[in-house]
């Protein structure tokens, strides 16, 4: 008798505005899995340190906010700013932080499966994922993506800024000791640079239908 098969991970990793979140929920409702944005529990820390006037590079302090985050603060409409994006950059790299979050993250998918994104979830968070990609896009097509975001939300920014502090963003999330943005091993590559939402998913399911098809059971 073989083993059941394990539920369905999609780990979606890859630097700032890949099109991680777009590919990821897109993915998640095609499949009926569960989704998680593990960005937002780094944007909620880094938040929750800025309400309390302290540094997001504090490690203990970073730590003990990460250790205490209520649930409901995933919720909150402020975690999208460029200014809890560099909080969430800061207190990535505080390693008793991505402790206190590691957990709840592989506990979201064990059970019934799911697709996370994030930047180690391949690597750290699930690397028994069945399935992995590294979204990645040129720094300048995913500065304009955010532009483009920040207008839509009506938070406006001029694109030499938003440009700047994603590249420092991308490098300081590469640059980390533990758990750095890096493709895991056996990621399939996705430059999203010449693709809109529709070609990326339709060039995530390719890849998904031949891995799953690699895998004895594994097909949806
Ligand atoms: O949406 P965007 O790609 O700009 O960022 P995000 O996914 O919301 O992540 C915000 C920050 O959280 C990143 O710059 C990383 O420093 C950190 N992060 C992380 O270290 N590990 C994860 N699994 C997810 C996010």
């Amino acid at each position: 008798m073989s083993a059941p098969a394990a539920p369905l991970v999609i780990a979606i990793d890859g630097p700032a505005a890949a099109g991680k979140g777009t590919l990821a929920r897109r993915l998640a409702a095609h499949l009926g899995l569960p989704y998680l944005d593990t960005g937002l529990l780094y944007r909620a820390v880094g938040r929750r340190v800025l309400d309390a006037g302290g540094d997001p590079a504090d490690a203990a302090v970073a730590t003990a906010a990460a250790l205490a985050l209520p649930p409901a603060d995933m919720d909150r409409a402020d975690l999208r700013t460029p200014e809890a994006a560099l909080a969430a950059s800061a207190v990535a790299a505080v390693p008793g932080v991505r402790a206190a979050l590691l957990e709840f993250q592989r506990s979201f998918g064990r059970t019934r499966g799911a697709v996370l994104d994030g930047r180690d979830i391949g690597t750290v968070v699930f690397p028994e994922a069945q399935v992995k990609f590294f979204v990645t896009a040129s720094a300048e097509a995913r500065a304009k993506r955010r532009w483009l975001e920040l207008q839509a939300a009506g938070t406006p920014l001029p694109l030499a800024q938003v440009e700047a502090e994603t590249r420092r963003r991308d490098e300081q999330d590469a640059a980390r000791a533990t758990a750095p943005m890096k493709p895991a091993p056996d990621a399939v590559l996705l430059d999203t640079t010449a693709l809109d939402a529709e070609a990326a998913f339709a060039a995530a399911i390719a890849q998904l239908r031949a891995r799953l098809a690699a895998i004895p059971g594994a097909a949806p």
